[in-house]
Parts: structure tokens; sequence; C-alpha cells
């Protein structure tokens, strides 16, 4: 089937109570992955890219694998989705390359490092969602900053600065009904990358009671997590095992992201614990094989690595099961659904 506009997806997980994850791409390995875990599993299936993914990876390149899932995977509906744009011109250069939804991050300004005003995120996020919905492109829109920074990306904010980025429930329903966007990216403590959390997070840091709150306040808003990778200790002690270096840390536990779910979270992002498990596998073969060359030899496991973690989260968010119910809309029909 074509890529499906993500409005599609969020809604059936609504009326059904589960979650989808959001994963990140780079590459083909992790799109393989990615649909060897829905195939197996039966599940929907968000796929995120950034600017900096964009850049990487080509937009020509993305767009040829991307029709390349579609077409290997005709029973499974998948949603391309722009992660992090952080100007109108760039989430209209991802529709143009058939991207099915756009995330508009008006928290921060154009150079998605300095926190933006309400206003000028208002103002930002309801201009992409006049141009998209014209055009059935669902829109992610996002109140409160996260912490953290990743490949040039976020305010870089930790400790007491990033608290007081947070998402403000007074503030959600007069955002969510001024630009009327489909999603809402909240900030909760979490921050991007591996180093979230010092010690396993309590609620003091790890602040799931935004969530509830806005839930609360607007129960059929479609919620995002991001900077939700778990930051599995096994991949961290293997990867420093076969000589990685990296530091204590710990993520966001997966039982609070059911937490979430039960209470409006519809997308979770996750990049990291791929980034991880990628990076577990290929550090082992060169460690334990040294005399391999061969690409294929560590890219393979790589790919078995990343999808592993790919089938437990579908699993987990209780997504797994539901690609066979959801009937497929195109984005055409999403204009008409718009304009009422
Ligand atoms: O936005 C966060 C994702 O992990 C993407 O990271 O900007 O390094 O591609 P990236
Ligand atoms: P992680 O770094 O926790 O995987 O978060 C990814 C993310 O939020 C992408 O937008
Ligand atoms: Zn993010």
């Amino acid at each position: 089937m074509p890529l499906v506009p993500m409005r599609t997806l969020l809604d059936h997980a609504a009326e059904n109570g589960y979650g989808l994850a959001a994963f990140n791409v780079n590459n083909m390995e992790q799109i393989q992955a990615i649909m060897l875990a829905a195939k197996e599993t039966d599940s929907p299936v968000i796929i995120q890219a950034s600017r900096g993914a964009r850049k990487y990876t080509n937009d020509a390149y993305l767009r040829h694998l991307m029709l390349a899932a579609a077409e290997l995977y005709p029973a499974i509906p998948i949603a391309m989705h722009l992660d992090h744009g952080n100007s109108f011109d760039t989430c209209m250069s991802a529709i143009e390359q058939n991207f099915t939804s756009v995330m508009i991050d008006g928290s921060l300004q154009e150079d998605g490092k300095s926190p933006a005003d309400l206003a000028y995120n208002v103002a930002v996020t309801k201009k992409v969602v006049d141009a998209a919905h014209a055009r059935g492109i669902t829109v992610e829109g996002e109140l409160g900053c996260l912490g953290g920074i990743e490949d040039g990306h976020g305010a870089g904010l930790t400790g007491d600065e990033a608290m007081k980025h947070l998402t403000d429930p007074n503030q959600a329903g007069e955002f969510v009904a001024a630009t009327g966007v489909d999603a809402l990216a909240v900030a909760i403590g979490t921050s991007h990358g591996a180093y979230k959390f010092s010690k396993p997070p309590t609620g003091a840091v790890l602040r799931m009671d935004v969530i509830l709150e806005i839930h609360k306040r607007l129960p059929n808003c479609h919620m995002v997590m991001h900077g939700s990778s778990a930051v599995p200790q096994d991949l961290k002690a293997k990867i420093n095992q076969f000589g990685g270096k990296l530091k204590p840390s710990w993520g966001v536990p997966v039982e609070e992201v059911q937490l979430g779910i039960r209470n409006g979270v519809r997308k979770i992002n996750v990049d990291t614990d791929n980034r991880l498990a990628i990076t577990a596998a290929i550090r082992e073969v060169f460690a334990v094989t040294p005399e391999k060359f061969d690409p294929r030899d560590y890219l393979g496991p790589a790919r078995e690595g990343m999808k592993a973690i790919c089938v437990d989260r579908m699993v987990a968010f209780g997504q797994a099961g539901h690609a066979g119910q959801i009937k497929p809309v195109t984005c055409k029909q999403m204009i008409a659904f718009y304009a009422k």
C-alpha cells in the first residue's frame, strides 16, 4: 500500500488503546530492521528521519528506500515522518520528498537551539498545519523544550534549566486549539541520546504527572514522548566489554512509557536504543573476529540487533497485531477530512 498519513495510525492507536514506536533511520539496514520486526509482529510502522538523517542519507535515497519498504510489505501501513523540523521550509521540503507526516518543532527557534516563545511557536506551527493539512499530511508540534542536544539540534538544557522548560499543562489546550496539530510532543524531563538520567529516574525528574494532567484536560489529544529510549544496561555493558567507553546512565523505563500509553501517549520516539544495539553488534564482530572485513559480516548482525529492539518495543507498546486491522487511507483522502 502507499505510505499512509500518520494521523490514521494515531487515531487507530487511540481507538484501540496502544502506542506506536517511531524509529529513526539513516540507512537501508535500519529500514530493513524495522520492516522485519513489523512483519514478524504484524505492526503498523512509523519511520522517521531527522534533518541530520536527511543530510546524511540524501532525500532521494531515503525516498526510494521507503518506497521499497511499502512495495515489499503491502500489508503493513507505514507512515514516513520528519523528526524535529526546524522551519516551515524544512517541513515543505520533506512533504515534496514523500513524507506523509512532519514535525514542526516550534519550541525552538529556526536555529534548532534557542528556546522560542509561545507566540512564535503557535505562529510557525499553525503555518505548517495549514499548508500540510491542505495536502493531507499529518503534523506534530511541540510545547516545552526537551533536554539535551542531538546532532546539533536541541537547546542543550540540563538539570534545573531543563525543568523550567517542561510542557505547561495550562498552555496545552490553547496550543492545540490555536494550531490544529494532530499530535503534541511534550517535554517531561527526557532528553535525546544515551545520557538522560544519572540514576534510575524517579517521578522528580521523569515527570509522567505532566502527561497525566494533560490527558485529564485533553482526553482526545495524541501525545508524543521524545527521548524515550530505555538505554538498556546490557547493551551498554556489551559495548564497553568490546572496547566502548560509554559512561553510566539510565533511560526511560518501558513501564513508564506504558503508563504514558494508558494516558494518551500514541507515539514514542526511539533512536538511541537502536544505535546502541547496532554498535554492540558491530563491536562484538570486530573484537571476536578481527579477521573479518566484509561489511555484511557486521552490518547483518547490526540489523539483527536493531530488529530485536524493534520487536521488543512493538510488543511492549501494544502495536503488535494491529497492522492488518488498519484500513489504508491516502493523503488525498485526508484532505477532505481536514476540510471538514
Ligand atoms: O532527534 C533526535 C533523534 O535521535 C535524531 O538524531 O539528529 O542525530 O539524527 P539525529
Ligand atoms: P532517544 O534518543 O531517547 O532514542 O530519542 C529519540 C527521539 O526523541 C527522536 O526525536
Ligand atoms: Zn526528539
